[in-house]
């Protein structure tokens, strides 16, 4: 076992399902605790015991992370059971996509905020203090190709996406000086469990994984562990002089000009 993450301690939002499962595996291997905070309290406990089989480390907290005081009290018991957190992974969002901007009614605006936005600050604005006590950290927020190019009917998830790599690029200019560094990762296509079940239910599901896969150059999409990876890096010593910044894990898709 490699040790990247030895004596670190992780928040991971959204970590029961998907890209927040894999980094949160991925942490494990690497020597660090894991807390999953996630709405999902079935799947949460399942992946927490799943991952302690292969050796112990991770905790299930049930979480929404709309609400501030449902995520102070997970960063309170995540302190009680595993130690502060030194590294926080805001992944958890809703992706809720496929509408024309006006059709998309004002609860559905303020539900996409208050879990990709309002969330993300939720978790920074709680485990901040603790990071300038221990005199630093990392805070990675899950981005998306979604930040930096505009496809049509992905309104407002895009939205929500641009306004992370603001937050992010804010948080690294205030708390710099504490040592804590906070930086963007930002995925193109990942094969999910609910990719798979989107596609599933169309017609081809085949048809409908290889179209999305062409829009990269690497003419596939990623597996969730090609972002997990990444992930490691962002939170380890590796990337030590590195904040403020978005990391562009897409295959390609973001340089590629469309006509
Ligand atoms: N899958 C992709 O292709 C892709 C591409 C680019 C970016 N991303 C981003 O990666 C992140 C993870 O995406 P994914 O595809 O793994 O998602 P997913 O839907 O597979 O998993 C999301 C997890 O978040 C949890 N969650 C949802 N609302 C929550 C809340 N209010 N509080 C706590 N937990 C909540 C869910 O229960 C689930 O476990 C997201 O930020 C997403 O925008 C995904």
């Amino acid at each position: 076992m490699s040790a990247r993450l030895k004596n670190q301690i992780a928040i991971i939002t959204g970590a029961a399902d998907g890209i927040g499962r894999a980094i949160a595996e991925r942490y494990l291997a690497e020597g660090a605790k894991v807390c999953i905070a996630d709405i999902n309290a079935d799947l949460g406990q399942e992946a927490a015991d799943r991952l302690n089989r292969e050796g112990p480390g991770a905790t299930f907290v049930h979480t929404d992370v709309a609400d501030p005081e449902a995520v102070q009290a997970m960063v309170a018991e995540t302190c009680r059971r595993l130690g502060n957190p030194s590294i926080l992974v805001n992944n958890a969002a809703l992706i809720e996509v496929g509408k024309d901007a006006l059709s998309v009614s004002d609860d559905a605006w303020r539900r996409n905020f208050a879990v990709n936005l309002d969330g993300y600050w939720h978790c920074c604005r709680t485990v901040l203090p603790l990071m300038k006590e221990a005199g630093g950290g990392s805070i990675i927020n899950i981005g998306s190709v979604h930040a930096f190019q505009i496809v049509p009917q992905y309104f407002p998830y895009a939205v929500t996406k641009h306004a992370i790599i603001g937050l992010t690029r804010n948080l690294a200019v205030e708390y710099g000086p504490f040592n804590i560094r906070v930086n963007a990762l930002c995925p193109g296509m990942v094969e999910t469990p609910n990719a798979f079940k989107a596609w599933e239910a169309t017609d081809d599901p085949d048809a409908a994984r290889a179209a999305i896969a062409t829009i990269h150059p690497l003419r596939r999409n990623a597996s969730m562990e090609e972002i997990a990876y990444p992930a490691v890096f962002l939170a380890s010593h590796e990337s030590s002089f590195m904040t403020g910044q978005s990391l562009i894990v897409d295959g390609g898709r973001s340089v590629v000009y469309h006509d």
